[in-house]
Parts: structure tokens; C-alpha cells; sequence
């Protein structure tokens, strides 16, 4: 047997107040594609952070092809041939694809010139060889995250490394990117590459990895061969306990339109329209979602309705009133209930406690108020307490502990309790569990589908096409601000949305 291209051995990281990985064992072989699977916050990140020398380990041990190694910092790992491909890409935007390659090591003619030109042929060779179908000479700001990504594979190939890492790359892309990346990774491993990929979805995994590696709060909980592992079972070991993933649900039975969306347009951060002529509307008793990649119009759409960004145009009508310029609090107290994508700036006050935050907007009414305006500090506590034990908050103090210190995780779920338990008529949720465990997924997707079958009006935002092919009763696609095509929930599936949140229209393909 040759010796295994990785070997971490009780591999031992702390940060303040928290062992992010606890004696972790990991082995990869030679040529193998493994996976990295585990929750957020599982220590999947921080592992590879050791391995490639971002983070100095304060227990363990490394080996790479047998050899004992220290990796110190990112070139050690580089010499050793491993290279990461990060979540958040490191492009220059207005450099080549060729120029962000070579960054730091850019290729001189013998005169001591700089030679893009033997650059960018030895890029074209790469990308041919690993079928990456990259240009050399593009910018990198007039080609889709899909083939930055890939610019990313090439930057790692083109420094001769053999072992590659990639921290959740199928975040950002759509369904059909996914499939590519997959693919790759198989074209990789045919020319001996070894490959570790981090995620959180089962799926992928099924698809690409021959063995699995598993984490959960920091500890290895083992490695299994992937043919022979069921999905049931990998989530059990991911999460700790058995799970459901479909959840139970009738027919929708949808009432009276309760929110309208005529031709919106809202412009954006950049000052260009993120949102433009969107159409849409949901009425009681249904789950309309919205899917597609991160930065398309989702947040200023769902900002524009909950009044914090202004209507350039078009018109928006909840219960048959139009709200386009109506203030945030009329609109709140009208009915409209969010739980924002951005919990720290929208959804919570840091500094007020937990119980205080969960009547944020029911403050000024009995039981927490009397007439006169005194708050009624029992009625704050039980309610909270009370949350807190539907949705299984864990703050470690109780109603009183301060949201600051609270986990991210936690935080979610208070700002959840507290909208769904005021169980307005309009419901929108922007990424409901994003950073949530599975059990904690379940519960909150149960919940949501209870405020439809109350008749509330739920709209959804995600960018996780299970959560929105599991709850949704209508889905509407969105590409670059406006609405690609809406499916009813019985024809609609992974791969029809894929193709419509890549900008192709509903039945509109081209060949
Ligand atoms: N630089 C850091 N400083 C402090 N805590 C961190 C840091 N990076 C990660 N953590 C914590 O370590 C734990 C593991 O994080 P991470 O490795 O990013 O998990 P994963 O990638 O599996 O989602 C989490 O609780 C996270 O909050
Ligand atoms: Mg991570």
C-alpha cells in the first residue's frame, strides 16, 4: 500500500472560549475524492485552515505522503503540493485570468521581461487537460462565479499541486454548476490528483466522494466508503440522531391574494436597479418561493417590501392596500412579519437581553404593556421562557442572558420564535436556517408550514433549493433582479429550477 497522501493525527485547535477541532483524525488517500462532512460550526473549516497552514494546530500531528511535515504557513503548504480553494474567492477583478494566476510568480522572458504570453499557454493547456473550459485572456469581472471558481482550480494546478482542497464550493454555484464541478473533480482524480471537498449536503457527496470523512462539534465522529453508506445514515452521523427530510404536508389551499408585487424595481447598493420589473404575488394559505444564487435581487427585494429600501418604481399591495411609500412601522404593525437574512443589523438588538428581544414588536401591547404603558416584566420572562423552549433556544442564561452573547446559530432562532409566534398575515423569511442544525431545520420548516395552514401568506428566500423544493407551494426563479419563471410545486424540480436561475425562462430553452 503506498502511504496516504494526507494523514492528520489528533489534531487539536482552540479559539477563546471554544475547541474547534478536538484530537480530529483525518486520512486521505493517494487519488482519492474526500469528503469533508459536518454542520457549521463542525470544524470542517478549521481543519483545512491546519492542513494548509493557516492556522497553527495547538495538538496533533500532520503527515503528508508519509512524511512527517510541519506546514507553518500557506508556502510551506504550496511546496508541499496542497492547494485550497476558498469560499470567498481571492481574484483581482480587473486582471486577466491568465494575470491572476501568475500573481506573485509571474513568468520572465531571459531578458527578465514580463512573458504573459508562455503564461497564458501554459493556463490553455491546464484548462484543456482538466476540461475547465476557461479563457485565458477573459477579466475575471466579465465571467460568472462558476469560472472564477475555476480560474481558483487553475491558480492551485498551475503551481504543480497535487493535493486540493475546497472549502464548500458548491455554496455559490446553481444546479448546473454543481453537476460541472463535480465532473471536474472526476477529471481531476483521473489524472491523480487527490481531492478533500468540505460540505453540508448529502447529495454531493452520493455523487462525487469515494470515502467520507465526518465531523460533529469538533470531534471525528469516522470515515466511511460512500457506495456503501446510505444518505440516512451519513446525516445521522452528521447531526447525532435520525432525521427527517421531507416534511409532511397537504395541498395548499391558497385564499385571497394578501401581497402584490407589480413591475418593482429598487436599485441597489451599486446604484444600478438589483431588483427590476418583478412581478409576483402570494396569497393566504401558500409558501411562495424565491430561489436562486446569492445576489440576485433577493435582498433588496425583500428590503424593499419590509420598507428599508425605497420603491424606484412599480408598486407594491399587502391586502389589497398599496404600501410602496408606507414607513416600516406602519407596515409591521399592518401585519408583515420578517425574519431578515442579516440577523445582526435587522434582526435583534445586541445589547438588549433575550427576553426583550423577543417582544420587540409586541412591546406596546397587553400582556406585556398595561394601558397606562407599564411594562409587565413577568409576562416578558414567560413568554421568552416559553419560546425558548419551543424553538430550543440555548443561550446558556436564560431570558435574561444579552443576544450579544448568544451564538449565531441561537440568535436565528430567537428572531424566528418571535416572528412566527406573532404569526402575522404576511410571513417572509429570508434564508430561515442558514447555520442551523438539521433537528433545528425540521423543526422551523414544521413551523412554517403551520402558518400556512393557519392561512397566513409565507414568503420564502433561500438559496438552498431543498429547503425551497421541500416547503414551497409555488416557486418563483429569480436571475439578476426579475423573475425567470414561477412553477407550481408539482412540476417544478431541482433541475427546471437550475436551468431557470441560470436567466433561461420556463420552457424557454434554446435548441
Ligand atoms: N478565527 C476564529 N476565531 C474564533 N472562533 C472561530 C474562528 N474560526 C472558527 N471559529 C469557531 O470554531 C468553530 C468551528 O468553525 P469552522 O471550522 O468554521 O466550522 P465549519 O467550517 O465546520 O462550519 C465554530 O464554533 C466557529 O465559531
Ligand atoms: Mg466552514
Amino acid at each position: 500500500m503506498p502511504d496516504p497522501a494526507i494523514e492528520m493525527l489528533e489534531i487539536t485547535k482552540i479559539f477563546p472560549g471554544i475547541v474547534a477541532n478536538d484530537k480530529v483524525f483525518l486520512e486521505v488517500e493517494e487519488g482519492e475524492v474526500h469528503a469533508l462532512l459536518g454542520e457549521n460550526g463542525a470544524g470542517k473549516s478549521t481543519l483545512m485552515s491546519v492542513l494548509f497552514g493557516l492556522y497553527e494546530p495547538d495538538g496533533g500531528s500532520i503527515r503528508i505522503r508519509g512524511k512527517p511535515v510541519e506546514i507553518r504557513n500557506p508556502n510551506d503548504a504550496t511546496a508541499l503540493g496542497i492547494g485550497m480553494v476558498h469560499q470567498h474567492f481571492k481574484l483581482v477583478h480587473n486582471f486577466t485570468v491568465t494575470e491572476n494566476i501568475v500573481l506573485g510568480l509571474e513568468p520572465k522572458d531571459p531578458l527578465g521581461n514580463l512573458d504573459l504570453p508562455s503564461a497564458e499557454k501554459k493556463v490553455a493547456e491546464l484548462s484543456e487537460r482538466y476540461g475547465l473550459a476557461v479563457n485565458p485572456r477573459d477579466l475575471i469581472e466579465d465571467i460568472t462565479v462558476g469560472m472564477q471558481q475555476r480560474v481558483e482550480i487553475l491558480k492551485i494546478l498551475y503551481r504543480d499541486a497535487d493535493i486540493l482542497i475546497f472549502d464548500e464550493p458548491t455554496a455559490v454555484l446553481t444546479p448546473q454548476e454543481i453537476d460541472e464541478l463535480l465532473d471536474i473533480f472526476t477529471r481531476l482524480k483521473a489524472e491523480k490528483k487527490t481531492i478533500v471537498f468540505i460540505t453540508h449536503k448529502l447529495r454531493e457527496i452520493k455523487a462525487a466522494a469515494d470515502r467520507c470523512t465526518v465531523l460533529r462539534r469538533g470531534k471525528s465522529v469516522g470515515t466511511v466508503e460512500v457506495a456503501g453508506t446510505g444518505e440516512n445514515q451519513l446525516a445521522e452521523m452528521m447531526v447525532g440522531h435520525s432525521v427527517n427530510f421531507r416534511i409532511e404536508k397537504k395541498k395548499a389551499v391558497p385564499g385571497r391574494e394578501v401581497l402584490r408585487i407589480e413591475d418593482l424595481t429598487v436599485i441597489g447598493a451599486k446604484g444600478v436597479p438589483a431588483v427590476q420589473n418583478l412581478s409576483v404575488n402570494v396569497r393566504e394559505g401558500e409558501v411562495v418561493g424565491i430561489a436562486g444564487v446569492d445576489g440576485n435581487g433577493q435582498s433588496e427585494l425583500v428590503a424593499a417590501i419590509a420598507g428599508l429600501l425605497p420603491v424606484k418604481s412599480g408598486r407594491i399591495f399587502f391586502n389589497g392596500t398599496d404600501i410602496s411609500h408606507e414607513s416600516i412601522r406602519n407596515r409591521n404593525e399592518s401585519g408583515i412579519g420578517l425574519v431578515p437574512e442579516d440577523r445582526h443589523r435587522h434582526g435583534l438588538i445586541l445589547d438588549f437581553r433575550l427576553d426583550e428581544n423577543l417582544i420587540l414588536k409586541s412591546f406596546r401591547r397587553p400582556p406585556f404593556s398595561s394601558h397606562i404603558g407599564f411594562l409587565n416584566f413577568s409576562a416578558v420572562f414567560n413568554h421568552a421562557k416559553d419560546l425558548i423552549d419551543q424553538f430550543d433556544i440555548r443561550s446558556g442564561g436564560g431570558p435574561a442572558t444579552l443576544a450579544k452573547s448568544m451564538s449565531g446559530g441561537n440568535q436565528q432562532k430567537a428572531i424566528i420564535a418571535r416572528e412566527i409566534d406573532l404569526s402575522p398575515a404576511l410571513l417572509i423569511v429570508s434564508q430561515p436556517t442558514r447555520g442551523l442544525d438539521v433537528g433545528a431545520i425540521e423543526y422551523i420548516h414544521r413551523r412554517i408550514i403551520g402558518e400556512r395552514d393557519k392561512g397566513k401568506a409565507v414568503l420564502l428566500v433561500s438559496f438552498e433549493l431543498d429547503e425551497i423544493l421541500n416547503l414551497c407551494d409555488r416557486i418563483a426563479a429569480v436571475s439578476k433582479g426579475s423573475i425567470v419563471g414561477i412553477l407550481d410545486e408539482d412540476e417544478a424540480d431541482e433541475r427546471k429550477i437550475g436551468v431557470m436561475m441560470a436567466g433561461v425562462g420556463a420552457g424557454g430553452s434554446h435548441d
